[in-house]
């Protein structure tokens, strides 16, 4: 989860974060050359001395300055097409889960296990334990395999929200009347935070999601003890 001061992306739990990590760095080295060249640029034309002052065309740099920017936008958008494809790869998924936006909180369908279902609300402030997280922890946690392919369908019930899970590099839409699938693998064990990305209203803040990342055969236990 994100801490204090912490300005950069979330550590990844899963191989896609793990990809738009890598793929956010690219795109910003790129961008930090650019600004420095059009800085370096801006900079010296304090010290112009008109030199070229009768200079008024030349086919050979403008070609340059056409096409080099143009070949430098394809570096990043190849890659970018590359991870928005592996993105909505379906890869066999072992666990379907199914969240429903509400106003305000999140529910959950295990359709696979005799339909395990169950709401999950934040924790209010005041009734938060002392190790607990202000705003993020919730009293029904989302329990799942780790190192298994998941897939998530979320829809909601009233309005737009928003299944955002950073770690995981996971971020869908809820939307009334659709049903919209990822797939997402949770390469380690832990608790993931997230929260509702789409402004849904007073309570918007108030939707956290905690994904409880744990070892198959816990899983296998957690299910079967909720089934009884
Ligand atoms: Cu639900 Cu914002």
């Amino acid at each position: 989860m994100s801490t204090w001061a912490n300005l950069n992306l979330q550590d990844s739990a899963s191989p896609l974060m793990e990809q738009l990590i890598f793929f956010h760095d690219h795109a910003l080295l790129i961008l930090v050359m650019i600004t420095v060249l059009v800085g370096y640029l801006m900079f010296m034309l304090f010290f112009n001395n008109y030199v070229n002052r009768f200079l008024l065309h030349g086919q050979l740099i403008e070609m340059i300055w056409t096409i080099l920017p143009a070949i430098i936008l394809l570096f990043i958008a190849l890659p970018s097409l590359r991870l928005l494809y592996l993105l909505d790869e379906i890869n066999e998924p072992s666990v379907t889960l199914k969240s429903i936006g509400h106003q305000w909180y999140w529910s959950y369908e295990y359709s696979d296990f005799n339909n395990i279902e169950f709401d999950s609300y934040m924790i209010p402030t005041n009734e938060l334990a002392t190790d607990g997280f202000r705003l993020l922890d919730v009293d029904n946690r989302v329990v799942l395999p780790m190192n298994s392919q998941i897939r998530i369908l979320v829809t909601a019930a009233d309005v737009i929200h928003s299944w955002t899970i950073p770690a995981l590099g996971v971020k869908v839409d809820g939307t009334p009347g659709r049903l919209n699938q990822t797939n997402f693998l949770i390469n380690r064990p832990g608790l993931f935070y997230g929260q509702c990305s789409e402004i849904c209203g007073a309570n918007h803040s108030f939707m956290p999601i905690v994904i409880e990342s744990v070892p198959v055969n816990y899983f296998i236990k957690w299910i079967s003890n909720n089934n009884s």
